[in-house]
């Protein structure tokens, strides 16, 4: 059971989510669906990864030709550790990462302050759904773009055998402060899967 993305504050169950092994809501991001966010998105200055994990994400980041500060709440052998994303007084200029599916909305909500430029989430599709975020989010400081993937992305924790595809739709949510105008829904084109694994 998972209380990620409930309408009304009650569990849901989900259908691939494979057990935790690792602690609390630890899943790394497959390469691919950060180099759909860099070759889509446009991202001047520093970005903060700021609940990196193992780093899959930072990775793809640096790769790409970005600076990247990195850090975690928990251990995962990689960046700064002990270091809560949601108490953090830092201010960047761009943050990026797949944040812990049950502080998602506070993510947001420090998204907003802590970054100068742009923060981009990637989040179940059904973000866009809920009341309560329809108050507290998309009536007050919507998205730029969400970028729906195309390809399913299937999270697995570190070290599980990879296969299949899978059943939940992500997108990525770009919030851009030089931004203005309504909301801008985009599809990430079908490739990326297979060019990046
Ligand atoms: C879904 S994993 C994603 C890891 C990495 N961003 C990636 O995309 O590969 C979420 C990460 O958030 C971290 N985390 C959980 N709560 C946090 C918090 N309050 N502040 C910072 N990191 C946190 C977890 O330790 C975990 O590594």
């Amino acid at each position: 059971m998972d209380a990620t993305y409930n309408l009304n504050g009650g569990f849901k169950p989900t259908a691939k989510r494979i057990a935790d092994l690792d602690g609390p809501d630890f899943y790394p991001t497959p390469r691919w669906a950060t180099y759909a966010l860099i070759d889509n998105e446009k991202f001047s200055g520093d970005i903060w990864e700021c609940a990196c994990g193992d780093g899959a994400m930072s990775k793809v980041l640096q790769e790409t030709g970005n600076t990247v500060l990195s850090s975690d709440l928990y251990n995962r052998g990689y960046g700064e550790i002990g270091k809560d994303f949601l108490e953090q007084n830092r201010i960047t200029e761009n943050i990026i990462t797949n944040p812990p599916y049950n502080s998602a909305e506070g993510f947001v909500h420090s998204g907003l302050k802590k970054a100068k430029s742009k923060f981009a989430f990637l989040l179940r599709l059904a973000f866009l759904e809920g009341s309560n975020r329809s108050n507290t989010i998309f009536s007050c400081s919507p998205p730029a773009r969400v970028w729906v993937f195309s390809e399913r992305i299937t999270f697995y924790p570190k070290g599980a055998k990879v296969s299949g595809s899978g059943t939940t739709a992500y997108a990525w949510f770009v919030w851009d402060k030089n931004h203005a105008g309504p909301t801008e829904l985009a599809w990430l084109k079908p490739g990326y899967k297979a060019k990046y694994s």
